[in-house]
């Protein structure tokens, strides 16, 4: 490959910012039209979540802005990063319509001390498709250290590494494992039309590069960057059609594999604070 894998990755998401905003999963209109929705992650995020009123938060990697904005519309004071300039706009947009003030950098997430406070934030919120883009777990949990104030606390939510092990939806059915479940140094590269939400948009970058890091990877991370564990916990639901065609869709909008969904950790929510 001739470029960077942040450059290959950037013009996936840059390209895909538009597209997602004017799709009717991320229902964008409805921050506008109601000052009390939330996007469907936040709303799966509640129960763990517990309040955030009044926290000085970050989201990292935050896309076009809906779960920061939802978080904003808790009481928590937003500043969102992400390294899409497209997706910061499209960011920056809904807000503003929303009527949520919240800040947005331009940032690799790697590079956020560089334009964040260090120990600045009570709250790091990130995942759903976040840590996947990243070659090293380690470096991303000393980010997050450095960033937590004393006391402070990471909420994240991501897709299972199990799940992203697995083979796409195949025509027998069968959920098998093909692809890296631990963080290896070469990363998996995938060249794939579309994008995970509904859109008839015809995209010309459809390269990614990407990285699994198993469970106990990221968990050990964490605790080697001093934080401490609070909770960790598996989910039977993804909140995107993860396994195409083999996935139900529930009332609350999250997908579950159809045949023994008990079979599958499909996300999991982990919780870890920097101790005081
Ligand atoms: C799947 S999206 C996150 C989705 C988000 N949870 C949501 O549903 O809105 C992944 C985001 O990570 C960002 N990203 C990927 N690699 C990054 C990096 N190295 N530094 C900062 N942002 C990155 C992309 O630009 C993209 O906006």
């Amino acid at each position: 490959m001739d470029k960077d894998y942040r450059a290959v990755n950037r013009d996936l998401w840059d390209e895909r910012a538009a597209a997602h905003a004017a799709s009717p999963d991320y229902a964008i209109e409805r921050f506008a039209a109601d000052p009390a929705y939330l996007s469907h992650v936040v709303r799966f995020d509640l129960p763990l979540l517990g309040s955030v009123d009044g926290l000085r938060g970050v989201h990292l990697q935050c896309h076009i802005g809906t779960d920061t904005v939802s978080l904003a519309r808790l009481g928590a004071r937003m500043t969102g990063l992400d390294f899409s300039e497209r997706s910061v706009e499209q960011a920056r947009t809904l807000a503003a319509a929303a009527g949520a003030d919240v800040d947005f950098v331009v940032s690799d997430v790697y590079a956020a001390l560089d334009v964040l406070p260090e120990a600045g934030y009570d709250l790091v919120f990130t995942g759903v498709g976040a840590l996947c883009w990243l070659p090293d777990v380690r470096d991303w949990a000393s980010v997050v250290a450095r960033l937590l104030a004393p006391g402070g606390r990471l909420f994240l939510r991501e897709a299972h590494p199990v799940l992203w092990a697995l083979d796409d939806a195949r025509p027998d059915g069968l959920v098998a494992l093909e692809y890296p479940y631990f963080e290896r140094p070469e990363p998996t590269v995938w060249d794939e039309e579309g994008t995970y939400v509904e859109t008839d948009v015809t995209f010309a970058h459809n390269t990614s590069v990407e990285w699994n890091h198993g469970l106990g990877e990221t968990v050990t991370a964490l605790l080697e960057a001093g934080l401490r564990l609070t909770g960790l916990v598996e989910h039977d639901s993804v909140p995107w059609e993860a396994l195409v065609g083999q996935m139900d869709r529930r009332s609350d909008g999250e997908w579950r594999l159809r045949d023994r969904p008990w079979r599958l950790p499909h996300t999991f929510t982990l919780q870890a604070v920097r101790p005081g």
